[in-house]
């Protein structure tokens, strides 16, 4: 294949050679890409900096392409020590093939773009100043959580101001705040932010250039305003009187009010560049921050692992005890749409709060509909008016200069979901004079419509609530309605928490007995502060600027167990990052406040840790988990070794200096990592499976003695070996045995069915999801 491809870029020379020779000097167009190089082909990580890096692996291009290969003049862009090994450099697709056929070179993976996937929240948690996770870790004081995203506005913004109380940050922490004219470090960083960096050389590289790069301001200034709302969520001081407007009031703060911040921003105007992501971890690696929280992923379908930067960062990150926190995606309802779906990541889910914030729909016949809105102006009167379907008036969808003016005129108009913004939406209906708007959903978020801060007098309801509305409107004479904002309602109905609709799910793509997404927390509708360079609804004729905003995300979700994290790292800082995930997962919990099973919003039924994961975090448990599953870097190996991967696509993530064929002493299945949940796979109604587990007693009594529960998953019958965990000592470690094997009587009708396993020794509940696939012609068969 590499042979192949060499070949015809030799004939590709010879053709150029031919064409330059014709006067037609025609240069194989040049794109980024990441080069990962075998280590001992790697320059001395010595006293020596990134530039005489950079310079060393201009040299190995030198050294390692064929004379004819030399033009276009390859250039390097990074290069990677503590994330990866290697670098990233501007090639022609002949280069790169030329080079992945070099022993030397591990893998050249091109570079890609990569997109970005808050008051109420600490309490919803049950974070209390007074008892719990948050005392026991002092708040997390002596951690450094670096936020990957889009940098940082901390200018007036009360969420990044240090607390005179706050000491200097850890002396481990190597960070510190780069200035440039738009963004200076010795005024914006303080004992809060300590840290502000920026990438931006593999976006150049791809894109050719920055869009506006007077406007993106080439510095940490986050002008987008994900970055300012993930970090606050994470770690902000706490801000009296925030709010966006008046929705969402109160005081906003941080899951982890005493912890760091380090912001590396990596996205610019069109998405974050796989290679400036992987500059990002290399960078936090090295300033030895203790949690990285990441709300980016990949677009489309999910990369194998070793081909895509966060995911090798990730690994190194663990390595060095840094807990990694990861956006599931926000590619949902669908099936396998879960990103960052390795093993040693944290791939958080989103949910909603007791928290809503309706605007809803009165029509002419009494009828009542629900929706949502964050629209601040000027209500509508409280008495109906004309009410008319943008179908019917020039565009179902409201595009902007197709609605006739003289039908719409002081009316309420319905629009159907468009891909576009909203807020956009509405301002067509403005701009023709619409008196107010009323939005329909996708079929797909079900009876959770997204939330929009409308610049009219609007709402957004459900698919089939718009649907009500048009054959209102069709059977009517002279249809009229009325909108009403009801503020900030936080109450017990609906039920929550709920699992969003555009929350990603699983199975896993590429390693199937993984269960993702790990966890679920807040990601809908959530206040977090905002930058002052972007309008609220991001539209640039909106021209409202404000400290908070109230968005929704797996983006928003993450930066909650980044905080999560980052106090358990405090309150137990001799565990792994594998140990801190296990805590959260066991001991999240799967009911919502009605004592039903976590709903799922697309649906209104019960959901699944397909698509919840373990359930809900519940940090006050998760500091007391009883028992914890831990793996680390060798449990990683034979993991990848498990699920196929070559020694030396493996030595892309160990960066050892042998070239060591990782997997020739190791058997077992991909099943067998050390996982605190359990996905079984079935090939044929005759499999059988079995998964090994070891954990380890943390608990504080040395003599416990955990009993397993098992709910079986419909259809399987579930055996564990042996079903008592006697201990004797704190620390200790035990091991058994899960057997899932399908009953012969089974009559199974859905694709996957689930269950659990809780180990308990009366005081802690130690819970493990069980999700099995069965094999089509199975479920076909039923
Ligand atoms: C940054 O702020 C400091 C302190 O206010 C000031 O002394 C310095 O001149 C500023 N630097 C730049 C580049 O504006
Ligand atoms: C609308 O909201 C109210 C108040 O929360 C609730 O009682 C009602 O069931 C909702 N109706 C629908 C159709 O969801
Ligand atoms: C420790 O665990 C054992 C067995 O589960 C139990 O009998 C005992 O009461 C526990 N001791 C304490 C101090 O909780």
């Amino acid at each position: 294949m590499v042979r192949l491809v060499v070949a015809t870029c030799l004939l590709l020379a010879v053709a150029a050679i031919l064409a330059l020779a014709a006067g037609e000097p025609e240069a194989e167009a040049m794109t980024s890409y990441i080069v990962h190089v075998a280590s001992s082909h790697a320059p001395r990580p010595s006293r020596r900096r990134a530039l005489a890096q950079a310079a060393y692996y201009a040299s190995f291009l030198r050294d390692h392409l064929p004379t004819h290969l030399l033009h276009p003049t390859p250039s390097v862009h990074y290069s990677y020590t503590h994330a990866a090994t290697g670098f990233a450099a501007r090639l022609t697709g002949c280069q790169a093939a030329y080079l992945e056929s070099q022993p030397s070179v591990l893998a050249v993976v091109p570079d890609a773009m990569l997109q970005l996937h808050t008051t109420m929240t600490p309490s919803f948690l049950r974070l209390s100043a007074l008892s719990g996770l948050l005392p026991a870790s002092n708040g997390a004081m002596d951690v450094v959580i670096g936020v990957i995203d889009t940098g940082i506005y901390p200018k007036g913004r009360a969420s990044f101001a240090a607390d005179p109380s706050l000491p200097p940050p850890p002396g481990s922490f190597r960070g510190g705040c780069v200035s440039t004219p738009s963004f200076n470090g010795s005024t914006f960083c303080n004992n809060k932010l300590v840290g502000a960096k920026f990438f931006y050389l593999g976006y150049k590289a791809l894109n050719g250039r920055l869009t506006d790069e007077t406007d993106q301001s080439i510095s940490p200034l986050d002008v987008n305003g994900h970055g300012t709302h993930t970090a606050s969520t994470a770690a902000g001081s706490a801000a009296a009187g925030a709010g966006f407007y008046n929705y969402g009031k109160g005081t906003a703060v941080g899951v982890a009010p005493n912890a760091r911040i380090a912001a590396y921003k990596v996205c610019w105007e069109h998405g974050c560049a796989d290679s400036d992501i992987l500059a990002a971890f290399d960078e936090a690696i090295a300033d030895r921050v203790n949690v990285i929280s990441y709300s980016i992923g990949p677009v489309g379908k999910v990369p194998k692992l070793h081909r895509d930067g966060a995911t090798v960062g990730a690994f190194s990150a663990v390595r060095k005890g840094i807990v990694v926190s990861a956006s599931a995606g926000n590619a949902g309802p669908g099936e396998s749409t879960v990103g960052n779906i390795a093993p040693w990541m944290l791939t958080v889910g989103a949910s909603t709060i007791n928290r809503r914030f309706p605007g809803t729909v009165v029509l002419g016949n009494g009828d009542t509909l629900n929706g949502t809105s964050l629209y601040v102006g000027k209500p509508l009167d409280a008495t109906k008016i004309a009410l008319v379907y943008g179908g019917d008036v020039g565009t179902n969808v409201c595009e902007a200069g197709k609605l006739d003016k003289t039908l719409v005129a002081g009316k309420i108009v319905l629009c159907d979901h468009d891909d576009e913004n909203e807020v956009a939406q509405g301002e067509a209906v403005k701009l023709a004079g619409g008196a107010g708007a009323i939005f329909g959903s996708t079929e797909d978020s079900g009876e959770l419509p997204p939330t929009s801060p409308h610049i009219l007098p609007a709402t957004t309801i459900s698919f089939a609530a718009a649907k009500k509305i048009k054959k209102y409107i069709s059977t009517h004479s002279s249809p009229t309605a009325m909108i009403m904002f009801h503020g900030t309602v936080v109450s017990r109905t609906p039920s929550s928490p709920r699992m969003a609709d555009f929350s990603s799910r699983g199975p896993n793509l590429h390693a199937p007995e993984i269960l993702k997404p790990d966890i679920t927390a807040p990601g809908v509708d959530i206040l977090a502060a905002w930058t002052g360079k972007k309008s609220p609804s991001s539209l640039d004729s909106d021209k409202r600027r404000v400290k908070y905003n109230i968005i929704s995300g797996t983006s928003m979700s993450c930066p909650h167990v980044s905080g999560i994290a980052a106090l358990l790292r405090q309150a137990r800082p001799d565990w792994s990052p594998a140990a801190i995930k296990s805590a959260m997962m066991t001991t999240a919990y799967v009911l919502d406040n009605a004592g039903n099973v976590i709903k799922d919003t697309s649906t209104g039924r019960a959901s699944t840790p397909f698509v919840y994961g373990a359930g809900h975090v519940d940090p006050n448990r998760a500091v007391d988990p009883g028992l914890v599953y831990d793996a680390g870097v060798r449990d990683y190996i034979s993991f990848l070794c498990a699920l196929g991967y070559t020694s030396k696509e493996i030595g892309i993530f160990t960066r050892d200096d042998s070239r060591a064929d990782y997997c020739s002493t190791r058997t077992g299945s991909s099943g067998d990592l050390n996982y605190p949940a359990f996905s079984a796979v079935f090939h044929s109604d005759m499999d059988e499976v079995t998964q090994r587990r070891v954990v380890r007693n943390v608990g504080r009594n040395v003599s416990a003695t955990y009993t397993a529960r098992i709910i079986s998953p419909a259809g399987v019958r579930v055996t564990v070996e042996p079903r008592k965990l006697q201990f004797t000592a704190t620390q200790q470690t035990r091991e058994y045995v899960m057997t899932f094997a399908p009953r012969g009587d089974a009559r199974v009708t859905d694709k996957y069915t689930f269950g659990s396993i809780v180990w308990s020794d009366g005081e802690h509940k130690v819970t493990s999801p069980i999700a099995i696939t069965w094999p089509v012609s199975q479920v076909a068969a039923s």
